[in-house]
């Protein structure tokens, strides 16, 4: 929509000119309406457009500039302003400088000595063989079924021929987006979303449109309004235990998102890295609405990471643009990745290194359970992630304190679509850490955020 017809009507805002056209134009922006790094008309040509003062919108520029929503250089103009998508210090160098890191959700328990044990049996002669060929991720009828069962475990029921193996499920995003979505497409997103996706899109050149929430997660009444606005063509979501929020979509905003789907011919690319950390009964969406659903079941969070191995499996009239998309990426998955993945899953290794990575996350939770409700916050059992609304404060600072004080954590700037970012902190309870690191670092956290109930932190029990 042309931007003068989206400020009409300015008079139907709250208070002085210039404050309606900044209300208005903050409002443009959380919707997506004007990207992130999209630039703004000058203050001359807006004033042109709107019949009005070019003070009034320098004046309103300014507002929004406080605000933290658009960012001015001189001689450039004035654009809206884009989260970084830095992910803070990486795990190596905070391990180097004795920091304890909450950024990086490893949390498999037990992964390495049944990993090893079957790497060994793979050097063996018998697969040697294997090793020397090409393996086929998307026909290999042994690696499918393994990734049947792998997907039958989180409820979703498909044929071997729609599972292929990517490398991760960051790769297995690149390739649903390379089947479902040309360059200039616009992808619906949760307003916060996984910074992978943010990357992706803006190697792609596709425009990521967000989706409003709440408390519950994505809301299926915004997607309506995004598929009537910007007539995306995919949306990715991650219905449980989503990155960075740890919500977990009802059966009913399921239900809703997929009618929605269904209405609006809008691919659904399902990113379910932690299904099996969650003991709900929510169906996947690839079970509400199969012929539009792409479903991404990686090992990474819940086996193992290091293989980099993901199932994904599409419906029946985009496998070949699945396998292509394989081809122009890598061919095909390592060879020694799938046997590994098959071996896994065929051992039911996997289901028990998932079941022990989920028992760990609920002591995890126990633990810290009682600093985080103080804070005003809960935890989800077998969620890596806690999130922390930070209310008026201000996260940036927070999270430079806790640096200064030895303890990582992310902000909502990496997983924020478009501005303003919610003040808030993503803790990942996961990390690869000792408890009393865990411990230590919550401390730190409640003597920070805590400020005044400070003085209770001696009393406090983590335990
Ligand atoms: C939601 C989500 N999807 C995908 C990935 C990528 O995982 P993988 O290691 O399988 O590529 C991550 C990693 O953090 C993630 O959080």
């Amino acid at each position: 929509m042309p931007l003068a017809r989206a400020l009409a009507n300015l008079d139907q805002e709250e208070g002085p000119l210039y404050q309606a056209l900044a209300a208005r134009l903050a409002r443009l922006i959380r919707d997506g309406e004007l990207a992130s790094g999209q630039r703004l008309p000058t203050h001359r040509d807006l004033a042109g457009q709107l019949d009005i003062a070019r003070g009034t919108v320098r004046r309103a520029y300014d507002e929004l500039e406080r605000r933290g929503l658009v960012e001015s250089t001189v001689g450039r103009g004035t654009f809206v302003r884009q989260s970084p998508i830095e992910f803070g210090p990486s795990p190596a160098d905070s391990a180097k400088r004795g920091v304890i890191d909450l950024t990086v959700n490893l949390g498999s328990a037990g992964a390495a000595g049944t990993t090893a044990a079957h790497l060994r049996h793979i050097a063996d002669e018998t697969y040697a063989e294997a090793l020397e060929a090409y393996i086929d991720a998307a026909r290999d009828e042994r690696l499918q079924r393994a990734g049947q069962r792998w997907l039958a475990q989180q409820g979703v029921d498909v044929e071997p021929a729609s599972v292929s193996l990517c490398v991760g499920s960051q790769h297995a995003l690149l390739i649903a987006m390379l089947a479902t979505t040309r360059a200039g497409d616009s992808v619906a997103v949760d307003a916060l979303t996984y910074p992978g996706m943010r990357q992706l899109a803006a190697a792609l050149d596709r425009r990521l449109v967000p989706v409003q929430r709440d408390e519950g997660g994505l809301m299926p009444d915004d997607l309506d309004r995004v598929c009537r606005r910007h007539q995306p063509t995919l949306l990715y979501c991650m219905p449980t235990l989503h990155n960075p929020t740890g919500t977990t979509l009802s059966q009913a905003r399921r239900a809703e998102i997929a009618a929605v789907a269904q209405r609006r011919e809008l691919w659904l690319l399902e990113d379910e890295s932690l299904r099996l950390l969650w003991q709900g009964p929510e169906p996947a969406l690839a079970t509400l609405l199969p012929e539009r659903t792409l479903y991404v079941a990686g090992l990474s969070k819940v086996v193992v990471a290091g293989p980099r191995m993901a199932f994904l499996s599409a419906p029946a009239p985009l496998r070949a643009a699945v396998r292509d998309a394989l081809w122009a990426t890598v061919i095909t998955a390592p060879s020694i990745s799938a046997v590994l993945a098959s071996r896994l899953v065929e051992s039911g290794d996997a289901f028990e290194i998932a079941a022990a990575t989920r028992r760990a996350l609920v002591a995890r939770a126990r633990r810290v359970r009682p600093t985080v409700e103080q804070l005003g916050a809960t935890v989800v059992d077998g969620s890596p992630y806690v999130w922390l609304p930070l209310g008026e404060r201000d996260a940036d600072a927070v999270a430079a304190e806790a640096l200064r004080r030895g303890v990582s954590v992310l902000t909502a700037r990496p997983f924020a679509v478009s501005p303003p970012e919610p003040q808030a902190l993503r803790l990942t309870i996961s990390a690869p850490i000792d408890d009393a690191s865990l411990d230590r670092a919550f401390e730190v956290l409640f003597e920070i955020i805590g400020g005044e109930r400070a003085s209770d932190a001696a009393s406090l029990r983590l335990l």
